[in-house]
């Protein structure tokens, strides 16, 4: 189905130990979700793709997820982050995700 097709669809976006769900509409990017979720999640540059404090790792649903777009892939890089690791405020949701942090 095409991305744009999914308009008015919903996500749920699952954040790992604690289980904590939310669903969310389509489009909607990972920091938000989490935000939805109460959950803290790093961030100093405003989701202008420079601090990289947002990153998060994927634990199931990638696929679900926007694909990266040059900025991400590049400050991924900067970072030296693991291919199962995502910038929350770049990827946006279409389906189930499930994710972590290291200080969740
Ligand atoms: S909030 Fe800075 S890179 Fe995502």
């Amino acid at each position: 189905m095409a991305w744009d097709e999914l308009k008015g669809a919903t996500a749920t976006v699952r954040c790992e130990p604690s289980g904590r769900e939310v669903v969310v509409a389509h489009d909607t990017s990972l920091v938000d979700a989490v935000h939805q979720a109460c959950l803290p999640l790093g961030q100093s540059c405003n989701g202008f793709v420079l601090c990289g404090f947002c990153r998060v790792r994927v634990l199931a649903g990638a696929a679900s997820l926007t694909p990266q777009a040059a900025e991400e892939h590049r400050l991924l890089g900067t970072l030296h982050a693991g291919p199962d690791e995502r910038l929350a405020c770049c990827a946006r949701v279409a389906g189930p995700v499930t994710i972590t942090t290291d200080y969740w």
